[in-house]
């Protein structure tokens, strides 16, 4: 079982902030393909994963970032996409939700996987301003595997946050001593 040390907020389970939603599939959802739009899935993802972030933080969330996000297979007008939303890891007054989905054909009584995504939302007051959100506990297994994940992949992120910054002070340099 692993806690964030990062906050003196009361620590909320994964199960907790667990999120679901179902939609079916309907004509104005499509391109002329009939195929769902890769906009409107992204649409869903945002609302369900905001969902979960909502409910751990108790506090408004704004999504900060949506990543790394796969569309392995294609959705028709008609079917029913399932999505699943749990908060991975909390850190200070943000936190990053994982979001899987599936599609179901309710006449032939199939279900496979369709898209995956990290997002990270931040939490705010009413002013706009951040708040803390509290810490995450995982009970083992797949949560356990998504907490740590979900530490690499900020540590990606700062890495690269800093990568740009560097990038951006010696092209200024740069820029200065040609004037
Ligand atoms: C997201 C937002 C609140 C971040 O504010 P900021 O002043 O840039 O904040 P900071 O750089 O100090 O970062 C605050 C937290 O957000 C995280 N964060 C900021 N930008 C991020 C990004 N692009 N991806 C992931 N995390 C991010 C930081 O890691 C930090 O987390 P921590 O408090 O847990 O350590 C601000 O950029 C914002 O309001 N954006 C618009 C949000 C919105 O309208 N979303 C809807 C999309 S249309």
């Amino acid at each position: 079982m692993k806690e964030s040390t990062t906050s003196s907020l009361q620590a909320r389970f994964v199960t907790e902030s667990q999120s679901e939603m179902t939609e079916l599939v309907l004509p104005n959802d499509t391109n002329p393909l009939s195929h769902l739009l890769g906009g409107r899935l992204m649409q869903f993802i945002d609302l369900v994963a905001a969902m979960a972030a909502y409910r751990h933080a108790r506090a408004h969330v704004v999504t900060a970032s949506m990543e790394h996000i796969d569309f392995i297979a294609p959705v028709h007008v008609g079917d029913l996409v399932i999505l699943k939303a749990s908060v991975n890891r909390a850190f200070r007054t943000s936190m990053e939700v994982g979001v899987k989905a599936w599609v179901e054909n309710a006449i032939a009584g199939t279900r496979h996987h369709i898209a995956s995504a990290y997002l990270t939302f931040v939490a705010i007051d009413a002013n706009g301003r951040r708040v803390p959100v509290p810490p995450v506990v995982t009970e083992g297994g797949e949560e356990a595997r998504r907490y740590e994940d979900a530490g690499f992949r900020r540590q990606r992120r700062e890495q690269e946050k800093e990568r740009k910054r560097q990038n951006r002070a010696a092209y200024e340099t740069a820029v200065k001593g040609a004037t």
